[in-house]
């Protein structure tokens, strides 16, 4: 019985570290990549709360995925803005889902911000 606990500790960390290969979404999020993508914080505000001097909407408490749709979108030929391009290409597959759960994970900004 006392395996049974340790097995189920043993696989929600497996779990855990699965689900977010290299960096986790809050990291991707607050810091950016190695690989260069810059902080979402930089241009969607520091709670994500979207800020209108560059145009970049809110993203806290969007489904997370609407985000990687969004990301996927930017990061392919059709995708035309030039500051998501350069950020969604710059992400694997595996980082658009860790930050979109992320920031799904968000309350959404209030009303009026
Ligand atoms: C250099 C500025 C900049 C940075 C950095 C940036 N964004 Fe954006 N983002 C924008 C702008 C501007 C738009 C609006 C583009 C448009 O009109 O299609 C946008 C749009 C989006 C959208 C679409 C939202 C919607 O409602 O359609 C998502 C999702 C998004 N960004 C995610 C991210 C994530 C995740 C990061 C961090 C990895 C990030 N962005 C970093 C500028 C930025």
């Amino acid at each position: 019985m006392v395996d049974l606990v340790s097995l189920a500790g043993a696989l929600s960390m497996l779990l855990a570290s699965a689900a977010t290969p290299g960096l986790g979404g809050k990291a991707i999020a607050e810091q950016g990549t190695a690989s260069g993508a810059p902080a979402c914080t930089s241009c969607h505000g520091l709670h994500y709360e979207g800020n209108p001097v560059v145009e970049a909407p809110a993203l806290a408490g969007l489904p997370a995925g609407f985000i990687v749709l969004r990301l996927d979108h930017y990061a392919s030929p059709a995708g035309k803005n030039p500051l998501m391009h350069s950020v969604a290409t710059d992400l694997d597959p595996a980082e658009r889902q860790a930050v979109a759960a992320y920031l799904s994970s968000l309350p959404k900004p209030r009303a009026g911000r």
